[in-house]
């Protein structure tokens, strides 16, 4: 008994025990992660509406009303689509925290699929536009130049010349463009979020938001285009979080046992 404590007190047990938590954590991430996703893709599309109206009730219902039919707190959300779910739970906008002028973009607590799902539900309400494909914002096949010439005509005067934002009146703005998704960019031409108009097909064709999109891309840099740092084999964001798991994490631990281990050392000496 006195002999297994005396091994446990060893700096190194503790980091080699850290070590494998971290691992098996690490593990279960990778091995379940790209599963639920895969999931998802193979539900059928009501047992996505049945998830999706799950987490409504608890995370939205309070604002949008219990059959999505709006409240003094929230607008209706019959008919809005998919678009329109994605983008402002994509972009942390949903659910919304306080009242204000114009409710900020905030960290996304929703994954993926949960956003999926709740858009599932919201699209079974009434029907509206659907999430984009990357067909639509991918870049093949854009036109940077005449994307410019789009985006100086409809969009540079809220958003600035190269989507940097800009104020506007009664305490709202518009935000930089620095950054965000082109399926979000995609989203809010489709929807119109809070004070910006909505760019229908008609206005904007599905041409021309490609092209705006490939030169915001061209001016702003592309989020998911690693802007700098290795691209860890472009494998997505699943091992680039296991690699931050690992590595970072156990570096971190590392460090503060053997910070730890020669403090105790020090002291006894
Ligand atoms: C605290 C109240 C509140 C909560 C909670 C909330 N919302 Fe909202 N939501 C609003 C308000 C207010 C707006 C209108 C913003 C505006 O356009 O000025 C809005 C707008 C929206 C829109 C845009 C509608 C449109 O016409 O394009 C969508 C979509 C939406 N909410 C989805 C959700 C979802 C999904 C959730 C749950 C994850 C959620 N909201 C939670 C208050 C809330
Ligand atoms: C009348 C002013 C106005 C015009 C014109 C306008 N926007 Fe906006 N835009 C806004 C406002 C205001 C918001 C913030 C809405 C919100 O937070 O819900 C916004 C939000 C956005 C966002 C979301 C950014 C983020 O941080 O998630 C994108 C992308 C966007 N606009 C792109 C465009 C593009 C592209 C055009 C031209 C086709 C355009 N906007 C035209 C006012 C405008």
């Amino acid at each position: 008994m006195k002999k297994l404590s005396a091994r446990r007190r060893h700096p190194l047990a503790a980091v080699v025990v850290l070590l494998l938590a971290l691992a098996a954590t690490g593990g279960l991430y990778a091995a379940f992660a790209p599963a639920s996703k895969a999931q998802a893709d193979e539900t059928s599309q009501s047992l996505a509406i049945d998830e999706g109206k799950k987490l409504y009730a608890v995370g939205c219902a309070s604002c949008h009303g219990t059959g999505g039919q709006g409240t003094s707190d929230g607008p209706s959300l019959v008919g809005v689509g998919a678009a329109a779910v994605d983008f402002q739970v994509g972009t942390g906008r949903m659910p919304a925290q306080q009242p204000g002028a114009q409710i900020p973009s905030k960290k996304v607590i929703y994954s993926q699929a949960e956003i999926d799902q709740l858009a599932a539900y919201i699209s079974s309400l009434g029907a509206g536009p659907a999430v984009p494909g990357k067909a639509q914002y991918g870049p093949e096949g854009a036109d940077i130049a005449k994307g410019g010439e789009l985006f100086r005509t409809n969009c540079a005067q809220c958003h600035n010349f190269t989507g940097k934002g800009g104020a506007l009146t009664h305490g709202k703005f518009a935000p930089s463009l620095e950054g965000v998704s082109p399926k979000h960019i995609y989203e809010a031409m489709q929807t119109g979020p809070q004070n910006m108009p909505s760019f229908n097909d008609t206005t904007l064709t599905e041409q021309n938001k490609k092209d705006i999109i490939a030169y915001l891309n061209a001016v702003n840099g592309e989020e998911t285009e690693s802007p700098g740092g290795l691209e860890l084999g472009g494998l997505g964001p699943v091992s680039e979080g296991l690699f931050a798991w690992i590595f970072g994490l156990g570096a971190l631990i590392a460090v503060a046992v053997w910070v730890a281990a020669r403090t105790a050392k020090a002291k006894k000496s």
